[in-house]
């Protein structure tokens, strides 16, 4: 049976009527949606849609100025993004966002324990419980870029990466911090095709890990292989949602992006 057609449970994530201005343009004109449990969710919308906008306000960077978001059934709209990543959302940058002169592994440590990090390394005492400590989010970082594949590059600085190398190890990071709802933005840009064809079967991997994965993407191949539902965005508004089939015949979505309209 085709892996898309598994039935989603309960919505995860809602959104009700999100809006987002910043002066004078709305970026987000009240997007209702909800987002079931256990699947692949795209969002798709062509540029300055209000993509990132959106995942801006689920992670918390920004406060929707009317609207609700509920995680969870738990209203999060305006919390801290740390007390958001705390809840279970974890999320990666459209553009590259890592400590580049930080190894690989300490690049993912990071994810796993963001506040204390720096405070298990400047410790000039380490008494027995934090070296264990220590040593167990060590392990789960190695574990978290075996999943990934970056398991042969764990010592190299995190700027030696490639491009597609350094968006997969933002992933292995967001991963991390052991999120129930991953967002991804535009995790295919600045990919070849072979390193998008990886980059789909890793997602795929981590939604059956059970994590609902969220991503905002442009490669339209990437997008109608791996996702179990799409989301369309048009000049902030909701456009369209469907499953890959329903969305590539829609009128409006055509529309949108052919049409100029
Ligand atoms: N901080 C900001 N201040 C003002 N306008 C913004 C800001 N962030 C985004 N915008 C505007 O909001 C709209 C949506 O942007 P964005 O969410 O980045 O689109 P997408 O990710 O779909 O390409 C665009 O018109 C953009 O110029
Ligand atoms: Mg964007």
């Amino acid at each position: 049976m085709d892996e898309r057609s598994k039935r989603p449970h309960a919505a995860l994530l809602q959104l009700r009527n999100v809006q987002m201005q910043f002066g004078g343009v709305t970026a987000l004109k009240g997007i209702s949606y909800d987002v079931p449990s256990g699947i692949v969710q795209a969002v798709i919308g062509p540029n300055g849609a209000g993509k990132t906008t959106l995942f801006h306000c689920i992670s918390g960077l920004l406060t929707p100025t009317a609207g609700e978001i509920l995680f969870r059934g738990l209203p999060i709209g305006g919390l801290p993004p740390h007390r958001i990543a705390g809840l279970g959302i974890s999320r990666t940058f459209q553009h590259v966002a890592l400590f580049k002169s930080m190894t690989v592994l300490e690049n993912v440590m990071i994810g796993r324990h963001p506040r204390t990090f720096s405070g298990f390394w400047s410790a000039g005492l380490r008494f027995p419980r934090m070296r264990r400590e220590e040593r167990r989010i060590l392990e789960e970082a190695g574990h978290y870029l075996e999943f990934v594949g970056l398991s042969g590059e764990r010592d190299l600085p995190a700027g030696a990466l490639p491009l597609g190398k350094q968006k997969i190890l933002e992933i292995a990071r967001a991963l991390a911090t052991q999120p129930t709802l991953l967002l991804l933005d535009e995790p295919a840009g600045g990919l070849n095709m072979r390193e998008t064809e990886e980059l789909g079967e890793l997602i795929l991997r981590i939604c059956e890990t059970g994590i609902t994965v969220t991503l905002v993407e442009h490669d339209m191949n990437l997008v109608m292989e791996i996702s179990h539902r799409i989301l369309v965005i048009h000049y902030g508004e909701h456009l369209a949602t469907g499953t890959p089939e329903e969305i590539k015949d829609h009128p409006a979505v055509i529309e949108a992006y052919l049409g100029g309209g």
